[in-house]
């Protein structure tokens, strides 16, 4: 149920009636209480087209409109403001069927094939907290997609090719031949990466022979490439590896590193070529942008293909596009990098369309985000100045959570404890991310993204385990649990408007691939959930069975969106903590 569509569908309704077509329908939130939930803004608008006083116009739609069902009370107020509150007979009547419902009552709508590029990390390289934020940002707007029923594509863009791997194929061939096996040589990507970039500044001849693999590398040579294979083989392994801690959905499957695009690139210059969009300027090719041209109106250059023939990132990107459109049929692309790429996707984006592998009805959405940022303002760092290892802040994720569990009072045992610590922990990371507005940098500070209070993952995973333990108090099981829910006191009335807002937060989490609205969308819910459950009692003794069961279907729904809310954003939930 999509409170915003229904209410849109009956105020065009009532407008068409006065004979006006086509209006636009301006709907908002109601940001202070007392002025319901929705307010309609279109009568001033209106007012100025038919020459009439807004405040007539408002009175003539609250006249026309067909709310009986919905609302208990539509007001105009302010200069022509129609303010609608919603009626806790209505609200009632939804519970219900919700509380049926697996999907909380989502709307069906078209679904599209769409591509989402997240990841995707450079193999010469261990994770690093720098892909913490595409990996976990880009996976909860998969996961809102598919629940919206769109067919999602994962296209794990992994940079698996490129000079770098002539110094670290080199390196490579010197370890296997003095005994070591691959994995063992590559089991510390970070250090082996280090190593061989001494050897490649400082040994004598180790640079040539760098660039020797470079060039067998890309002339195919099969011994090369053997040795190039074990190598990304291993990575991937890495990389896997920290998916499976983050509880991630990338697999090998979703692999689509660039080299799968190698021999795609000639095409693309030679295409380019006959389209006539590419010059030649001194060896190298590239496409001149007159549309981002600079102060002195010189047209920015796009270079596909340098002087001594090599191909770049950004051939790759296109190879990429066209591939996605042609073969993937897909209509959106999105793709999670940080901010400091925008130009480059923009350019990419132009020269997509000039060369028509993009058509209009096709979309490519660079979504950036800001980088993550120590206590300090700075970017987030070891004491020593080194790049922290994905895999090492999981794991101090973990431990941190396992101290603050061992603070608390509980009956768990051991294991459990280990359990809930790596749930809360790994939460915490993610949601800390999440819970930002993407664009922006932000600082990652273990002490607020473990509190048990605020817009936390403990938090809203604590008000899950509350709801769970009315239900076994209660002797319910709450994932089957119907009543007829009577929504009657203020409090009530709050919150199940707004659990019925969910659908209209995963839209426009879909259309913006902007999670943090979930995020916050969920700390209200649990936040209107705690308001409820502390001034209308449900198990004490004097409450009617009516009452009791009714106020246990609002928990039992409570529960259900932010387990569905946490699910999507990635973040497991727990029956006790
Ligand atoms: N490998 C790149 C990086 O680590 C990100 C790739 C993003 N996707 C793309 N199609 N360019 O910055």
């Amino acid at each position: 149920m999509n409170i915003h569509h229904l209410l849109s569908a009956r105020f065009s309704q009532a407008i068409q009636a006065m004979g006006i077509q086509d209006a636009p329908i301006p709907l908002s939130r109601s940001t202070r209480p007392g002025f319901g939930e929705y307010q309609f803004n279109g009568a001033m608008a209106l007012a100025k087209q038919l020459k009439q006083k807004p405040r007539d116009i408002a009175e003539d739609i609250v006249a026309k409109v067909e709310l009986s069902d919905i609302a208990s009370k539509l007001e105009v107020a302010g200069p022509g403001f129609i303010n609608i509150h919603l009626k806790d007979e209505w609200l009632s009547q939804w519970c219900d069927k919700a509380l049926m419902d697996e999907k909380l009552t989502i709307e069906a709508h078209d679904t599209e094939t769409i591509v989402v590029d997240y990841s995707s990390p450079n193999l010469a390289k261990e994770m690093h907290v720098g892909h913490l934020r595409s990996t976990i940002i880009g996976d909860a707007v998969v996961n809102v997609l598919e629940y919206l029923g769109h067919n999602v594509i994962r296209q794990n863009h992994m940079g698996d090719w490129g000079t770098q791997f002539g110094m670290l194929l080199a390196h490579l061939n010197d370890q296997l031949s003095s005994s070591s096996v691959a994995e063992t040589a590559l089991s510390d990507l970070e250090d082996f990466y280090r190593e061989a970039k001494v050897r490649f500044d400082n040994e004598d001849g180790f640079a040539d022979r760098a660039r020797d693999y470079v060039v067998k590398l890309q002339g195919g040579d099969a011994e090369c490439l053997g040795l190039w294979q074990q190598f990304i083989d291993i990575s991937i392994q890495h990389s896997e590896e920290v998916y499976k801690k983050l509880n991630v959905g990338l697999t090998r499957e979703h692999v689509m590193g660039e080299s799968s695009y190698n021999p795609d690139l000639p095409s693309v210059i030679a295409d380019l070529t006959q389209k006539e969009i590419l010059v030649e300027s001194q060896g190298a090719r590239l496409v001149f942008i007159p549309e981002m041209s600079n102060k002195e109106g010189e047209p920015a250059a796009y270079i596909v293909q340098k002087s001594g023939g090599g191909y770049l990132y950004a051939t790759t990107d296109l190879a990429a596009i066209r591939y996605r459109a042609n073969t993937l049929k897909a209509k959106r692309t999105l793709i999670f990098t940080d901010a400091r790429q925008a130009l480059h996707f923009k350019q990419t984006e132009i020269v997509a369309r000039k060369a028509g592998y993009l058509s209009l009805d096709e979309s490519y959405e660079h979504c950036p985000f800001g980088m993550m940022l120590g206590k300090d303002g700075k970017p987030f760092k070891t004491r020593s100045g080194a790049v922290i290892k994905l895999s090492d802040l999981l794991d101090e994720a973990i431990e941190r959570a396992a101290v603050l569990i061992s603070k608390r009072e509980s009956s768990l045992n051991t294991q459990e404890k280990q359990q809930v610590a790596k749930t809360v922990g790994i939460g915490a990371v993610k949601y800390a991310d999440l819970s930002k507005n993407r664009t922006t940098d932000y600082i990652f500070d273990w002490d607020t993204m473990l509190s048990f209070e605020g817009n936390t993952a403990p938090y809203l995973q604590y008000a899950y385990t509350r709801v769970k333990s009315v239900f076994r108090k209660a002797e319910q099981d709450m994932q089957t649990y119907q009543a007829r829910v009577s929504v009657e006191s203020a409090q009530e009335h709050d919150l199940v408007v707004k659990l019925m807002q969910f659908d209209e937060v995963l839209a426009s989490v879909s259309k913006e691939a902007t999670p943090h609205l979930m995020c916050t969308y969920l700390y209200e819910v649990a936040s209107l959930f705690m308001r409820f459950y502390e001034a209308n009692p449900i198990l004490k003794p004097g409450i009617s069975d009516e009452v009791k069961n009714s106020r246990l279907g609002l928990c039992a729904l409570s529960a259900k969106t932010l387990k569905a809310g946490l699910e999507i954003l990635g973040i497991d939930t727990l029956e006790v903590m």
